[in-house]
């Protein structure tokens, strides 16, 4: 198992001595690439002793193999890590800017890409780099999100380069990952669902959606054939991915059931509206009286119809609580007749956020409390485990 991993230029460059001894350790054999500054920061001859290999630091490198050196290494390597990366690396990737040997590797490269980005708080917040993260996420490249803490320029705040131990799990859980979902068909719920109450108003919640498209793009990324299902969001849809547009709770029932029969995976992250108006005025509701009240009606519980008809999938559910999260989520698993269920404490403002704390149950009893993580790290996770719960029924099924 190869990678190379991409060292950039800022203060944590140190850190990824560390990364790239916790892969050796692991049996990972690493190509470091150093960019012109992150030579600033460390020097190649610390990686060169560690690792025993030429670092490269330069694309017209005296000494190199006389073939097209960053194509030779692209098709050698199952993996390009950068760590940590600068706000600088992430517009070149973002906008295909070849101007050193790192960028240029990036663009010839078919392997998965993995992003570990750290920078001063500003310069992570700032628009320019929002947008570049969200090209590079989009086109389905991982990220392990920077912390919060304190910086090396003083300030507070997230920019802090994830621990080490977090990106060589991480890094090693993508090298194990690889096509392990081909051949399987995963169905996504995403985002919220709107009900109509009159031509310009309607009930809807805060989801963004940004929970179930992770899980998609991390399905695809494993090669499965993924269908995504979602209400609106303002969220670029993964490339690859069968995307079926809806609306109310009502159309992502008939979407769901349609698809349903010929799926091996369900993950309904989804935030379904519990209730929607009674009737749809065709007209704006005009003001009446100093109160209103709107009559609703109960929507499907979708879940719960899948729970009933369940046969081969495995199914795969959220709980959003922001009180007594086990005990909900313990009835929801049971309830729904879920594999999986993944309680989120939405107290905490998670809408929106590229991270959250989730708690995973499963239907044979464990728990796996993963603490506060990127939701590229809880989509990884959860598929591993559905994925497990698939093989176990698959093997089940067969000995009947
Ligand atoms: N769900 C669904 N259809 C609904 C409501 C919820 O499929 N009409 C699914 C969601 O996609 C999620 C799970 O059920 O996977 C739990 O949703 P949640 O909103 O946490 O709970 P509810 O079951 O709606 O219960 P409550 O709102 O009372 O907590």
């Amino acid at each position: 198992m190869k990678i190379a991993l991409g060292v950039t230029g800022c203060i944590a460059a140190y850190k990824a001595i560390e990364v790239m001894r916790g892969l050796q350790k692991a049996g990972v054999s690493v190509q470091v690439i150093l960019t012109r500054s992150a030579a600033e920061f460390v020097t190649p001859l610390t990686f060169e002793s560690l690792s025993a290999q030429t670092v490269i630091t330069d694309m017209f490198q005296q000494g190199l193999n006389r073939d097209i050196h960053h194509i030779s290494v692209a098709q050698s390597i199952q993996l390009l890590a950068v760590v940590p990366a600068t706000a600088d690396i992430l517009g070149k990737f973002a906008h295909g800017i070849a101007d050193d040997f790192l960028s240029t590797l990036y663009l010839s490269n078919p392997a998965p890409v993995l992003i570990a980005p750290a920078m001063n708080v500003e310069m992570w917040r700032h628009p320019a780099v929002r947008a570049n993260v969200d090209i590079l996420k989009a086109r389905g490249h991982y990220f392990v999100d920077p912390e919060p803490g304190k910086l090396a320029c003083g300030m507070e705040g997230e920019g802090r380069l994830a621990s080490v131990d977090v990106i060589v799990a991480r890094i090693l859980e993508v090298l194990r990952g690889g096509d392990s979902l081909a051949g399987l068909k995963v169905l996504v719920t995403a985002g919220p669902t709107v009900e109509d109450i009159d031509p310009v108003r309607f009930l809807s919640n805060r989801s963004s959606g940004k929970m179930g498209y992770t899980v998609a793009q991390a399905a695809l990324r494993r090669g499965a054939e993924v269908f995504l299902v979602s209400g609106p969001t303002s969220l670029p849809i993964p490339s690859g991915a069968q995307f079926i547009p809806v609306r109310s709770a009502a159309q992502m029932k008939d979407a769901v059931l349609k698809l349903y029969p010929e799926m091996d995976i369900v993950v309904k992250a989804a935030a379904v509206s519990d209730y929607r108006p009674v009737e749809l005025s065709a007209q704006k509701i005009k003001k009446g009286g100093a109160a209103m009240s709107l009559s609703l009606a109960q929507t499907d519980d979708i879940l719960h119809l899948l729970g009933k008809q369940k046969k081969r999938q495995i199914l795969v559910g959220f709980a959003a609580e922001t009180e007594r999260l086990l005990d909900s989520a313990h009835k929801k698993l049971k309830e729904k007749n879920l594999d999986l269920l993944v309680a989120n404490d939405v107290s905490k403002g998670v809408f929106g956020s590229d991270s959250s704390s989730v708690i995973m149950l499963s239907r044979s009893g464990e728990t796996v409390n993963l603490g506060n993580q990127a939701k590229t790290a809880i989509a990884g996770r959860l598929l591993d485990l559905a994925l497990e719960m698939k093989n176990r029924e698959d093997r089940r099924q067969k000995t009947e």
